[in-house]
């Protein structure tokens, strides 16, 4: 049987790391076997592309090249990574996925959607996450949050109002498409943020066994 896609997504500081954690761990302990990645990234290749996505001495980087290099390093992770673990039966849980170019691209530096569904079906096919975990919470607390981490890189040192247009499209996805979103309130302690992560996963593992 093939295995399961479960992706994570949220701005900046929303806690990704942690809730990242949880998630294996959660799910190890219920027996899954499961690869953890992230995007853009997962492969040596994908990782070499994340690293001139980052680095915020590239000033110049046009959106549409920053859109083609998102899904440059995407179609190396699922033809190296992702697919041939799905295909195996594995899970994967990746940190990203497709939703953060809808609301990064999109929302933030405002690339036509229709654009990036066309990029999305020549490098995805049919395929879509079954599962994605969207922690949502104030762009105020999550910069906060942020700050306290050092350095930022070239996303993060974008102003507020591009996290706003970005928690928008988060929250406008989830609303189109409910049965694989579920928000998760990430404002919340992270005892309480762990709760609502477990029930939800323990929701979706009865819905496959
Ligand atoms: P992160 O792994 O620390 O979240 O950093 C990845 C950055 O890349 C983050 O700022 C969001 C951004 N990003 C996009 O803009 N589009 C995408 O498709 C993906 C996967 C990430």
């Amino acid at each position: 049987m093939r295995g399961r896609f479960i992706t994570l997504e949220g701005i900046e500081g929303a806690g990704k790391s942690t809730a990242m954690e949880m998630i294996r761990q959660h799910l190890e302990q219920l027996g899954v076997d499961l690869i953890v990645t992230r995007e853009p990234g997962g492969t040596p290749v994908a990782e070499k592309i994340r690293i001139l996505l980052l680095d915020k001495s590239n000033t110049s980087i046009a959106s549409d090249t920053e859109l083609l290099l998102m899904f440059a390093a995407r179609a190396q992770h699922l033809d190296e990574l992702i697919l041939p673990a799905l295909e195996a039966g594995q899970w994967v849980l990746c940190d990203r996925f497709t939703d953060a170019t809808y609301s990064y691209q999109g929302g933030g530096r405002g690339i036509d959607k229709q654009r990036i569904a066309q990029l999305e079906q020549w490098v995805q096919g049919e395929l879509r996450p079954d599962l994605t975990l969207l922690l949502d919470l104030s762009v105020e607390q999550g910069l906060m949050r942020a700050g306290r981490r050092g350095e930022p890189d070239r996303f993060e040192q974008e102003p507020s109002l591009f996290f706003e247009r970005i928690r928008s499209c988060y929250l406008e996805r989830a609303k189109q498409y409910p049965e694989r979103f579920r928000i998760i309130d990430a404002s919340q302690p992270l005892d309480q943020v762990q709760q609502q992560i477990n029930k939800q996963l323990d929701n979706h593992l009865s819905h496959v066994s």
